[in-house]
Protein backbone atom coordinates (compact mmCIF):
# COMPACT_ATOMS: atom_id res chain seq x y z
CA UNK A 1 0.00 0.00 0.00
CA UNK A 2 1.13 3.57 -0.69
CA UNK A 3 2.59 5.24 2.03
CA UNK A 4 2.09 8.60 0.97
CA UNK A 5 -1.38 11.09 2.04
CA UNK A 6 -3.86 11.18 5.21
CA UNK A 7 -2.27 8.40 7.30
CA UNK A 8 -2.63 9.63 10.66
CA UNK A 9 -6.81 9.88 11.36
CA UNK A 10 -7.82 11.37 14.51
CA UNK A 11 -11.17 11.02 15.41
CA UNK A 12 -12.89 13.98 17.67
CA UNK A 13 -16.35 15.42 18.76
CA UNK A 14 -17.69 16.20 22.53
CA UNK A 15 -18.82 13.09 24.56
CA UNK A 16 -21.21 10.54 22.87
CA UNK A 17 -20.77 11.86 19.42
CA UNK A 18 -19.92 8.67 17.91
CA UNK A 19 -16.53 8.75 17.59
CA UNK A 20 -15.89 5.09 18.54
CA UNK A 21 -18.46 3.57 16.73
CA UNK A 22 -17.61 5.52 13.94
CA UNK A 23 -13.76 4.38 14.36
CA UNK A 24 -14.40 0.71 14.43
CA UNK A 25 -16.75 0.70 11.43
CA UNK A 26 -13.73 3.07 9.50
CA UNK A 27 -11.00 0.43 10.54
CA UNK A 28 -13.20 -2.65 9.01
CA UNK A 29 -13.79 -0.93 6.10
CA UNK A 30 -10.63 0.09 4.74
CA UNK A 31 -9.11 -3.16 6.12
CA UNK A 32 -11.79 -4.64 3.70
CA UNK A 33 -9.78 -2.57 1.05
CA UNK A 34 -6.54 -4.32 1.69
CA UNK A 35 -4.85 -1.53 4.91
CA UNK A 36 -3.23 -2.53 7.57
CA UNK A 37 -5.25 -0.11 10.28
CA UNK A 38 -4.06 0.42 14.02
CA UNK A 39 -6.96 1.53 15.84
CA UNK A 40 -6.18 3.40 19.02
CA UNK A 41 -7.64 5.95 21.59
CA UNK A 42 -6.90 8.79 23.76
CA UNK A 43 -5.81 9.22 27.04
CA UNK A 44 -4.06 5.90 26.38
CA UNK A 45 -2.97 3.81 23.85
CA UNK A 46 0.11 2.47 25.28
CA UNK A 47 0.13 0.85 28.94
CA UNK A 48 1.72 3.50 30.37
CA UNK A 49 -0.88 5.68 29.05
CA UNK A 50 -3.77 3.60 29.83
CA UNK A 51 -2.50 4.67 33.69
CA UNK A 52 -2.99 7.66 33.12
CA UNK A 53 -6.17 7.46 31.81
CA UNK A 54 -7.76 6.17 34.93
CA UNK A 55 -6.05 9.48 36.77
CA UNK A 56 -7.34 11.72 34.25
CA UNK A 57 -10.78 10.48 33.93
CA UNK A 58 -12.18 8.96 37.43
CA UNK A 59 -12.36 10.74 40.32
CA UNK A 60 -13.95 14.19 41.84
CA UNK A 61 -14.33 16.57 38.76
CA UNK A 62 -12.06 18.50 41.06
CA UNK A 63 -9.43 16.31 41.27
CA UNK A 64 -6.94 18.28 38.83
CA UNK A 65 -6.29 21.82 38.17
CA UNK A 66 -6.69 22.12 33.98
CA UNK A 67 -2.89 23.45 34.59
CA UNK A 68 -2.08 19.41 35.92
CA UNK A 69 -4.57 17.93 33.00
CA UNK A 70 -2.66 19.41 30.70
CA UNK A 71 0.43 18.28 31.66
CA UNK A 72 -1.23 14.36 32.84
CA UNK A 73 -2.89 14.26 29.23
CA UNK A 74 0.30 15.42 27.24
CA UNK A 75 2.89 13.35 28.83
CA UNK A 76 -0.16 10.41 28.03
CA UNK A 77 0.59 11.51 24.67
CA UNK A 78 3.93 11.60 24.27
CA UNK A 79 4.39 7.67 25.49
CA UNK A 80 1.15 6.89 23.17
CA UNK A 81 3.23 8.47 20.69
CA UNK A 82 6.59 7.14 21.23
CA UNK A 83 5.22 3.71 21.98
CA UNK A 84 2.08 2.90 19.59
CA UNK A 85 1.58 5.66 16.90
CA UNK A 86 4.79 6.44 15.38
CA UNK A 87 5.48 3.00 15.20
CA UNK A 88 2.87 2.18 13.52
CA UNK A 89 3.15 4.70 11.07
CA UNK A 90 6.57 3.60 10.32
CA UNK A 91 5.31 0.28 9.75
CA UNK A 92 3.38 1.59 7.10
CA UNK A 93 0.18 1.06 8.64
CA UNK A 94 -2.84 3.76 8.71
CA UNK A 95 -3.65 4.78 12.22
CA UNK A 96 -7.03 5.86 13.35
CA UNK A 97 -7.11 7.55 16.71
CA UNK A 98 -10.10 8.37 18.72
CA UNK A 99 -9.29 11.63 20.40
CA UNK A 100 -6.32 13.40 20.13
CA UNK A 101 -4.76 17.42 20.83
CA UNK A 102 -7.69 18.61 19.71
CA UNK A 103 -9.07 17.34 22.48
CA UNK A 104 -6.77 18.93 24.80
CA UNK A 105 -7.06 21.77 22.97
CA UNK A 106 -11.05 22.28 23.30
CA UNK A 107 -11.50 20.88 26.79
CA UNK A 108 -8.51 22.06 29.08
CA UNK A 109 -7.73 25.16 26.57
CA UNK A 110 -10.92 26.11 26.69
CA UNK A 111 -12.96 24.56 29.82
CA UNK A 112 -11.68 26.36 32.84
CA UNK A 113 -10.46 30.04 31.71
CA UNK A 114 -8.49 30.48 28.13
CA UNK A 115 -5.55 28.02 28.12
CA UNK A 116 -4.70 27.29 24.83
CA UNK A 117 -1.68 29.00 24.39
CA UNK A 118 -0.22 26.57 26.66
CA UNK A 119 -1.80 23.92 25.29
CA UNK A 120 -0.18 24.05 22.15
CA UNK A 121 3.47 25.65 23.77
CA UNK A 122 3.68 22.04 25.52
CA UNK A 123 2.35 20.13 22.45
CA UNK A 124 4.95 21.74 20.29
CA UNK A 125 7.75 21.34 22.78
CA UNK A 126 6.88 17.55 23.75
CA UNK A 127 5.15 15.95 20.84
CA UNK A 128 4.81 17.87 17.52
CA UNK A 129 3.23 16.06 15.37
CA UNK A 130 -0.16 17.27 14.37
CA UNK A 131 -2.87 14.28 12.28
CA UNK A 132 -2.72 14.20 8.77
CA UNK A 133 -6.70 14.36 8.34
CA UNK A 134 -9.43 15.05 11.71
CA UNK A 135 -12.73 13.93 11.14
CA UNK A 136 -15.04 16.25 13.71
CA UNK A 137 -18.16 14.73 14.66
CA UNK A 138 -20.36 17.54 14.72
CA UNK A 139 -23.65 16.97 17.00
CA UNK A 140 -26.10 18.77 19.23
CA UNK A 141 -24.38 17.88 22.55
CA UNK A 142 -27.71 17.40 24.38
CA UNK A 143 -27.89 13.89 22.19
CA UNK A 144 -24.23 13.31 22.46
CA UNK A 145 -24.52 13.61 26.52
CA UNK A 146 -27.65 11.49 26.59
CA UNK A 147 -26.12 9.03 24.94
CA UNK A 148 -22.95 8.62 26.66
CA UNK A 149 -24.85 9.06 29.82
CA UNK A 150 -26.79 5.81 28.96
CA UNK A 151 -22.96 4.04 28.93
CA UNK A 152 -22.76 4.17 32.31
CA UNK A 153 -18.91 4.06 33.15
CA UNK A 154 -16.67 5.35 35.94
CA UNK A 155 -15.36 7.78 33.46
CA UNK A 156 -17.38 10.63 34.21
CA UNK A 157 -15.10 13.40 35.56
CA UNK A 158 -15.79 15.14 32.02
CA UNK A 159 -19.20 14.47 31.17
CA UNK A 160 -20.34 15.63 34.52
CA UNK A 161 -19.43 18.96 33.46
CA UNK A 162 -22.94 19.41 32.31
CA UNK A 163 -24.58 20.41 28.76
CA UNK A 164 -23.71 24.70 28.86
CA UNK A 165 -20.00 23.37 28.83
CA UNK A 166 -20.53 20.75 25.95
CA UNK A 167 -22.21 23.75 24.00
CA UNK A 168 -18.90 25.68 24.46
CA UNK A 169 -16.80 21.95 23.33
CA UNK A 170 -18.78 22.02 20.55
CA UNK A 171 -17.91 25.78 19.56
CA UNK A 172 -14.13 25.08 20.31
CA UNK A 173 -13.95 22.33 18.04
CA UNK A 174 -16.23 24.19 15.56
CA UNK A 175 -13.69 26.82 15.77
CA UNK A 176 -10.43 24.95 15.47
CA UNK A 177 -12.12 23.22 12.19
CA UNK A 178 -12.35 26.94 10.97
CA UNK A 179 -8.89 27.84 11.76
CA UNK A 180 -7.33 24.23 10.37
CA UNK A 181 -9.81 23.75 7.06
CA UNK A 182 -7.04 21.53 5.21
CA UNK A 183 -6.66 19.00 8.46
CA UNK A 184 -10.64 19.30 9.77
CA UNK A 185 -13.23 17.88 7.91
CA UNK A 186 -16.39 18.10 9.67
CA UNK A 187 -18.77 15.06 9.87
CA UNK A 188 -22.89 15.76 10.58
CA UNK A 189 -23.02 12.99 13.20
CA UNK A 190 -26.68 13.59 13.87
CA UNK A 191 -27.00 10.94 11.60
CA UNK A 192 -27.90 7.12 11.09
CA UNK A 193 -24.82 4.98 11.90
CA UNK A 194 -24.60 3.38 8.56
CA UNK A 195 -24.62 6.83 6.47
CA UNK A 196 -22.16 8.49 9.01
CA UNK A 197 -19.49 5.47 8.00
CA UNK A 198 -20.14 5.85 4.23
CA UNK A 199 -19.21 10.09 4.83
CA UNK A 200 -16.22 8.75 6.80
CA UNK A 201 -15.08 6.29 4.59
CA UNK A 202 -15.27 8.60 1.14
CA UNK A 203 -13.61 11.27 3.26
CA UNK A 204 -10.77 9.21 4.20
CA UNK A 205 -10.38 7.82 0.58
CA UNK A 206 -10.08 11.08 -0.65
CA UNK A 207 -7.03 11.60 1.02
CA UNK A 208 -5.13 8.46 1.19
P1 LIG B 1 -18.13 8.52 21.57
O1 LIG B 1 -16.99 7.56 21.34
O2 LIG B 1 -18.02 9.73 20.70
O3 LIG B 1 -18.32 8.87 22.99
P2 LIG B 1 -19.85 6.25 20.95
O4 LIG B 1 -19.44 5.75 19.63
O5 LIG B 1 -19.39 5.51 22.15
O6 LIG B 1 -19.46 7.81 21.09
O7 LIG B 1 -21.43 6.36 20.95
C1 LIG B 1 -22.16 6.67 22.13
C2 LIG B 1 -23.46 5.84 22.16
O8 LIG B 1 -24.31 6.24 21.09
C3 LIG B 1 -23.22 4.35 21.97
O9 LIG B 1 -24.12 3.64 22.80
C4 LIG B 1 -23.51 4.11 20.50
O10 LIG B 1 -23.99 2.81 20.26
C5 LIG B 1 -24.57 5.16 20.20
N1 LIG B 1 -24.46 5.70 18.82
C6 LIG B 1 -23.33 5.97 18.12
N2 LIG B 1 -23.61 6.50 16.91
C7 LIG B 1 -24.96 6.60 16.83
C8 LIG B 1 -25.85 7.10 15.82
N3 LIG B 1 -25.42 7.60 14.67
N4 LIG B 1 -27.18 7.05 16.08
C9 LIG B 1 -27.62 6.54 17.27
N5 LIG B 1 -26.83 6.06 18.26
C10 LIG B 1 -25.51 6.09 18.05
P1 LIG C 1 -13.41 9.38 25.69
O1 LIG C 1 -13.18 8.07 26.35
O2 LIG C 1 -13.10 9.52 24.27
O3 LIG C 1 -14.89 9.83 26.03
P2 LIG C 1 -16.19 9.75 25.13
O4 LIG C 1 -16.25 8.37 24.57
O5 LIG C 1 -17.25 10.04 26.13
O6 LIG C 1 -16.08 10.79 24.08
O7 LIG C 1 -12.61 10.51 26.47
C1 LIG C 1 -12.80 10.66 27.82
C2 LIG C 1 -12.86 12.11 28.24
O8 LIG C 1 -11.55 12.67 28.22
C3 LIG C 1 -13.72 12.99 27.39
O9 LIG C 1 -14.71 13.55 28.22
C4 LIG C 1 -12.80 14.08 26.92
C5 LIG C 1 -11.64 14.00 27.85
N1 LIG C 1 -10.34 14.42 27.25
C6 LIG C 1 -9.79 15.64 27.65
O10 LIG C 1 -10.37 16.36 28.47
N2 LIG C 1 -8.59 16.02 27.12
C7 LIG C 1 -7.91 15.25 26.23
O11 LIG C 1 -6.81 15.62 25.78
C8 LIG C 1 -8.49 13.98 25.83
C9 LIG C 1 -7.77 13.10 24.85
C10 LIG C 1 -9.71 13.62 26.38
Amino acid sequence: MSRSGARFITLEGVDGSGKSTQAKALKQALEAEGHDVLLTREPGGSPGAEEIRSLVLEGDPQRWSAETEILLFTAARRDHLERTIQPALEAGKIVICDRYVDSTRVYQGLSRGDLREIVDSLHALMIGREADLTLLFDMDPAMGLARAKARKTREERFEDMGLEMQQAMRKGFLELAEAFPARFAVVDAGREIEEIAETCLSLVRARL
